[in-house]
This record gives C-alpha cells, structure tokens and sequence, in this order.
C-alpha cells in the first residue's frame, strides 16, 4: 500500500474512533473509486457501512471481502451479525381456519402498553391504537389501498383522522365512515363522516345501496364495545359484502391474554366471535400472518384479528 493511502485510512480510522462515519466514509470512497482497492480500505469502508446503519450495502461488502479473502476476521464478524439482523422472519402462509389465539408478547409488556394506549393522542385527538397497529396499519392500506373505510367504533374521532390522513398522505381517493352510538360531532375533515350508529344493528346506517357503490376496495376496522355480540354481529353483518381480497380486521382480542383471570382460555369477546364465525365461515377468510405475526405471533392488539376474505 502506498505510504499516502496508510496514512489516509489511519485517518479514516480516527474519524471512526471518533465517531464520525459520515466523514470517514467520504474519505475512504475517494481511495476506492477504480475497483475494489485494497483489503484494508474495504475493510475500514465495511466499519463505516455499519456504522452509519447502512446495514444491507454491508452485508453485501462483507461477502465479497470473504469471496477474496475467506478467514477475514473483520468481514466475518460482521457477516454473522447481519445474517440474523437482517433475515425477514418467516411469516409463513396463510392457513384457513383456526389457530392458537395467545399473544407471543409477555403478559407484563402487554399491561404496561395497555396503560399507554389510553393516553395516546393523534393530532391532539385521543386514539387507542396500539403501537403494534400504528405501524401495521400504515403497511395494510399501503398494500391494500381501500377507497372505503368502515370503522365502527370512533370515541374521540383520533383513530377515524389518522386512517383519513393516512390515505391522502398514500394518495389513495377515499373514504373514511366512522360510525359510533355516540357519534363524533366536533372533528370535521374533508374524507372523513361520522355518523351515529349501534354495530348491532348496521342496517340502519349502511344501506345495502350504499355498500353496493361504496368505492372499493373495502377495509372494515371494528373497535366499539369488545363484546362478543357486536364483534359477531358486525362480521355476520360485513360477511355478504367484502369481496375476496378485502379486510376486516377485529380488533382488541388481546384482552384474553391481558387479563386472563377475565377471560380465561382466549375468551374475550372479539375472540369468542372469531372463533364462532370461524368456525362457521373459515373457509372464505384467512387470518392473516402477514399483519397478525410481523412482530411476532399475534403481537398486536387485533390478536387474530386481521382477517382476509378469500372467497
Ligand atoms: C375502543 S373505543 C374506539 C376507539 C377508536 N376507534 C380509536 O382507535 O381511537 C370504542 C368506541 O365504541 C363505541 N361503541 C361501543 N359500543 C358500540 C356499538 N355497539 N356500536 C357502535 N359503537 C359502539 C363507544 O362509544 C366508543 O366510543
């Protein structure tokens, strides 16, 4: 190596050590601009990589240090780290049917999240939302991109904002229709109605013209009183409506596992309505993993919740 460069990637070393990496890698980029350079720059290069979080150029830079130079300690220390931090959990395929309805999240983090989810606000609106569905929810619309959104259940109107935000912030054309026995009537927002209604009873609000030219597709969010009658009759309700693709996610089956001395053996109620709908009805809906299991199995609050229809 030329004097230059060893004194150029001591540099680099001490803007590491400084923890500096931007800088270093500036510097150690204008000693690799023709070919791979030598070992020891993309080394320092691969320290920089990591340390700036730019973990899959990494990866990929490890592998090819190890492919001309196999017992490279730098490169191979790296490499194992990445091989498990960067590995997409395998979600596996939806089944139908049913499944176990526990949460992975320990009991002891679940209630300490509980405590919090009463106290978050969106846009200064409470909005119970778990942390886990404020990051699914965002990747759900993304990936369905529903023109028509039915929530029932809206308390503050917070949760009813976000999905109308949402939307305009994916440019999705849609709607979102918020629907509560004690309706909302102080948030006004252009792609958002609140109306007044009872999820037992939503044939008096949803006529079956307007679903038949609602815009699709179509997500319904059920989040009103977690008993086992509304969940129920809010999925019988939606059932001949969605199309194969659509979802209806119920949410805040979590209760079994929060309190479990309430609801032994998974016997909350939007649970109990799961299992019976299911078992009625699982042949046309997967509960989907995808949504259900990205954090982990069932680590979210709609703990078998996110169901797809399929047919
Ligand atoms: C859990 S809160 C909704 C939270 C809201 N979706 C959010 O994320 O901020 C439940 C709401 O459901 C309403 N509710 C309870 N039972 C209902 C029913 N049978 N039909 C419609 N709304 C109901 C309550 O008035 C309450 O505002």
């Amino acid at each position: 190596m030329m004097p230059s460069m060893t004194a150029e990637l001591e540099e680099c070393r001490r803007l590491l050590a400084a923890r500096n990496p931007a800088d270093a890698l500036a510097r150690v980029d204008g000693l690799l601009t023709a070919g791979p350079g030598p070992l020891a720059a993309r080394e320092v290069r691969l320290e920089c990589l990591m340390a700036l979080g730019r973990f899959e150029m990494a990866h990929e830079l490890a592998a090819g240090i190890l492919a001309t130079d196999p017992g490279n300690a730098v490169a191979e220390r790296h490499r194992l780290v990445l091989e498990h931090a960067l590995r997409k959990p395998d979600l596996g395929a939806p089944a139908p049917g049913l499944r176990p309805f526990h949460s992975e999240v320990p009991r002891e983090v679940l209630l300490r999240i509980q405590q919090a989810v009463h106290h978050y606000t969106y846009r200064r609106l409470q909005m119970v939302k778990d942390p886990f569905s404020l990051a699914l929810y965002p990747m759900l619309l993304g990936a369905l991109r529903p023109r028509t959104i039915i929530e029932i259940g809206s308390k503050a109107g917070g949760s009813a904002l976000w999905f109308g935000d949402l939307l305009a912030s994916l440019h999705i054309d849609g709607h979102v229709h918020s629907i509560d026995v004690i309706p909302v009537t102080d948030v006004q927002q252009a792609n958002v109605t609140f109306h007044q209604g009872n999820g037992r009873r939503l044939e008096q609000s949803l006529s079956a013209q307007f679903l038949a030219t609602c815009a699709r597709p179509l997500l319904v969010v059920e989040d009103a009183d977690h008993t086992r009658e509304t969940s129920l009759a809010v999925l019988e309700f939606f059932h001949p409506h969605l199309r194969a693709g659509e979802y209806i996610v119920i949410e805040d089956g979590i209760l079994s596992d929060l309190y479990p001395q309430i609801f032994p053996d998974c016997s909350s109620g939007p649970h109990v309505a799961l299992r019976d709908f299911l078992s009625r009805r699982g042949s046309d809906y997967v509960i989907d993993p995808a949504y259900c299991d990205f954090f982990g199995y069932n680590a979210t609050w709609a703990s078998n919740g996110f169901l797809r229809k399929i047919a």
